[in-house]
């Protein structure tokens, strides 16, 4: 690992058994607690969302909301929130995604994305892929292109890459660190 990415690795906290036995949680707070550790956090995407060209920073609610906002300002480009189902007053495009149990929704509005953007895809956790290939989804299907995938942590042993690969169709997928 870089120097960076083991500066970001020892400011994630492991909580045990969090939100149910046997799944140890990543906790952010601490990373987002210290400036200098989150300064590079956010400048590390942010040249990454510049190098490949995006006009837009789409975040995921709600952990992707804490990292795009100030990846955006630093690129020099617009923010997009990409809300749970429900919480965006105007016209939105939706898709719904499975999770191990049941589904889930997420939704944008339709007038934030048009073609001509390039949208990168910032999140904290890549875990199954379900999340970041929704949101792909919904940025194909306003029309826009897909610049990249941008996370702080990706889960491994899950395999989100592998179920990325078909939605990011030869775009970038980066992640600061992997475990
Ligand atoms: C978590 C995490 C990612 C997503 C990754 O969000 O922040 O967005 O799961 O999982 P996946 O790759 O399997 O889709 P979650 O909605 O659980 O919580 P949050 O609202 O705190 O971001
Ligand atoms: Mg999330």
């Amino acid at each position: 690992m870089t120097g960076i990415s083991e500066l970001l690795l020892s400011r994630i906290r492991d909580v045990q058994d969090y939100p149910e036995p046997g799944v140890v949680f990543k906790d952010i707070t601490p990373l987002l607690a210290d400036p200098a550790a989150f300064t590079a956090l956010t400048d590390s995407l942010a040249e990454f969302t510049v190098r490949h060209g995006a006009t837009k920073v789409v975040g995921l609610e709600a952990r992707g909301f804490i990292l795009g906002a100030p990846v955006a300002v630093r690129a020099g480009v617009g923010f997009i929130p990409v809300r749970k189902a429900g919480k965006l007053p105007g016209a939105t495009l939706s898709q719904a995604y499975a999770l191990e149990y049941g589904t889930a929704e997420i939704e944008v509005h339709a007038e934030d994305l048009s073609p001509g953007d390039r949208v990168m895809v910032i999140d904290d956790v890549l875990a199954t892929g379900g999340t970041a290939e929704a949101s792909l989804s919904l940025i194909r299907r306003a029309g826009a292109q897909v610049a990249g995938v941008a996370v702080l942590m990706e889960l491994g042993f899950l395999d989100g890459r592998a179920r990325l690969e078909a939605a990011l169709d030869g775009a970038p997928l980066e992640a600061l660190i992997k475990v």
